[in-house]
Order: C-alpha cells, then sequence, then structure tokens
C-alpha cells in the first residue's frame, strides 16, 4: 500500500459554539497547513455523542463548524473537509482499534478522568473509548502529521502505540508513527475572567471567552472588562510569571497578529494595560470581523455547505475504503 509522505488529518467536535480558542488553537493554524501539506478536516460528530448532544442542534453545529473552516479560509477544493459519521470506515477501524489498544492504555487517558470524574460509572462507553476512535480518524489516512493542542497529545501518543502494536502484532507496515505538529502561541487560549483555567464553552461567563459569532461590540466589551492585574506591561516575557491574565492577553496579540510574545512585549513594554487592550481590540475585530460575515452568510447558504462536505465525504472515502478492506484482510476477515 502506497504511504503518504506529508498528509494530515485533525478534527473540531460540533459540541458548542466556537471560540477564540478552538479558532487560534486549530482552526488558524490549519489554514497555514494547506500549503504544504495534503489536508483531511474532520467534523467529529462521532467524539461529540460520547456526551449528549441535541439532535437538531448538532446538525446545525456540524454545519456551523463546516462555515468555521472554509470562513477561515481553509479551501474546500484544496483540501478534504468533511463529517466523521458520513464516512463510516472511521467507526469500523476503531472496532478493530478497540481490539488492539489495552484496558491499562485507556486508563492512563487522563482527559477521560477529568471529564468523568467522580461520575465514571455513568459517563458512556464511548466516553472511555474515545481515544479509538481518534486513532481511527487520524490512521484511516495513513496520516504522518497531527496538529494538536497540549490537551490531546496523550491521544495522539495512544494512536502512536496502537499503530505500532498493530504493525508488530501482524507483522506488517501498513501503519504510518503520525507525528504531533505543534503551533506556537496562544495554541492554549485561557478565560479572559481567569488565566489558570481554559477558554471553554462551559464556563458560565460569557465573558470569559470570546465567541467567534461576536459582533464587533461585543468582542471590545469582552477584552475591555478582561481580567488583569494593576501593573503595566513587563519589560521582557520573565515578568509574565505568576501574571497569568497579563500571559494570556499578550499571546492572544501575538497569535492574532502572528508574531512572537517578545515582540509584543517589547513593542509594549511599561504601557499600562488600559492602552495595549484597546490595540487588541482593534486587532481583534480586524481579524475576526471578516470570518464572522462570512460565516453568517455561508449558514445561510446550507445546501453550499452540504455540497462541500458531500464532495468531502466522497474524497475521503476514497482513500479510506482501501485502507479499511488491507486492514480487514491483515486480520483474516473474509472479503
Ligand atoms: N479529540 C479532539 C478534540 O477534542 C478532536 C479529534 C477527534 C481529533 N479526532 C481527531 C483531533 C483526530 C486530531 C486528530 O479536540
Amino acid at each position: 500500500m502506497e504511504k503518504p509522505t506529508n498528509r494530515i488529518l485533525s478534527g473540531v467536535q460540533p459540541s458548542g459554539d466556537l471560540h477564540l480558542g478552538n479558532y487560534l488553537g486549530a482552526i488558524k493554524n490549519f489554514v497555514s497547513l494547506q500549503k504544504d501539506y495534503e489536508c483531511f478536516f474532520c467534523v467529529v460528530d462521532l467524539h461529540a455523542i460520547t456526551v449528549w448532544q441535541e439532535p437538531k442542534v448538532l446538525a446545525s453545529k456540524t454545519r456551523e463548524v463546516t462555515a468555521a473552516f472554509i470562513a477561515s479560509g481553509i479551501d474546500p477544493n484544496k483540501n478534504n473537509i468533511f463529517v466523521q459519521s458520513q464516512v463510516p470506515q472511521h467507526a469500523q477501524l476503531a472496532w478493530l482499534f478497540n481490539c488492539v489498544a489495552r484496558m491499562g492504555w485507556l486508563n492512563r487517558m487522563t482527559q477521560f478522568k477529568d471529564k468523568a470524574g467522580k461520575n465514571s460509572e455513568n459517563v458512556s462507553v464511548g466516553l472511555f473509548s474515545y481515544p479509538t476512535l481518534m486513532a481511527a480518524d487520524i490512521l484511516i489516512y495513513l496520516a504522518t502529521h497531527v496538529p494538536v493542542g497540549d490537551d490531546q497529545k496523550q491521544h495522539l501518543e495512544l494512536t502512536r502505540d496502537i499503530a505500532q502494536k498493530f504493525n508488530n502484532d501482524f507483522k506488517v507496515d501498513l501503519f504510518p508513527i503520525p507525528e504531533p505538529l505543534i503551533f506556537g502561541e496562544a495554541t492554549r487560549v485561557m478565560s479572559l475572567r481567569d488565566g489558570s483555567k481554559k477558554m471553554s464553552k462551559s464556563d458560565p461567563s460569557d465573558y470569559s471567552r470570546i465567541m467567534l459569532t461576536d459582533t464587533a461590540e461585543n468582542i471590545i466589551q469582552k477584552i475591555k472588562k478582561a481580567k488583569t492585574d494593576p501593573q503595566p506591561l513587563p519589560q521582557n516575557i520573565d515578568g509574565l510569571s505568576s501574571r497569568p491574565e497579563a500571559e494570556n492577553l499578550i499571546s492572544i496579540f501575538a497569535s492574532l497578529q502572528d508574531v512572537s510574545i517578545e515582540k509584543v512585549i517589547s513593542e509594549y513594554s511599561g504601557k499600562e494595560f488600559s492602552i495595549f487592550k484597546k490595540d487588541l481590540a482593534d486587532l481583534a475585530v480586524s481579524k475576526l470581523e471578516p470570518i464572522t460575515v462570512e460565516m453568517n452568510k455561508l449558514m445561510n447558504d446550507i445546501s453550499y455547505i452540504d455540497s462541500v462536505l458531500s464532495i468531502g465525504k466522497e474524497k475521503a472515502k476514497q482513500v479510506a475504503e482501501p485502507v479499511l478492506a488491507k486492514t480487514k484482510e491483515i486480520i483474516g476477515f473474509l472479503s
């Protein structure tokens, strides 16, 4: 089976409204990857239902993530944009991987422990086996690289272990061992109200996050009210230690502007946060408003979104089908 050398797979869950953390941590990076890699961008609805999703909302969020991809600059003609549940090979390979992965490996997954918390007897089985499906998403395309944020590194490690074990057990060289691609500034965007917590759709305060659907006024208000400390911006990066809110705003600025944190600090050192926040608000509006406008336009043209997904589904299947067939043949299934 011919192996690709630079193929990317990544997934975004359609499980809530998209915020700045999703954009800077994932989607914005995808845009820059499309130049150098063959890209598969997947809306992972099978992952979303590991916790309860309202059926009507799920359908509209699935389209919304697709719209966000396109509005952010991912070219649907050059890349494969598709929905996970429409390419059945993901779920089929995930079952095969459930029989490769070991209980001990999955028991170590910190995200499951965090999400299940004290409720571990009452969460879905899917939430536990979530990482084997993620491994299938990646390996069904023989992807070589996966852009990951901090919170997904452990799942990628597990994917590598599954690929390795499958290859060893069956003495084949089918699956690549995919490499993580880690991004620069602001891959981890924190809450605007508490710099020690990740920006999240589940935070009760609207002021903790900037949504991709926010108006310019919303964005300006939220940045104005963002928590900071009374000191001005520091002289250098060391001056950010134990100032999580200051660090977060500066790294958001750096990421939106595509410059280093050092560069932002050197430009603003000694200045008051009120001045910095005004510039950050202008920058955020100038970068996000066009995306919001385009997303709204796309969401009014559902038939276009569905046509993109339909083409994406066919292109994805063309790659996934033979890989699944080969995997089944190796295992010893009748064809
Ligand atoms: N688990 C990822 C998240 O919650 C989403 C995801 C599913 C994914 N499949 C993937 C990411 C494959 C990268 C590659 O963010």
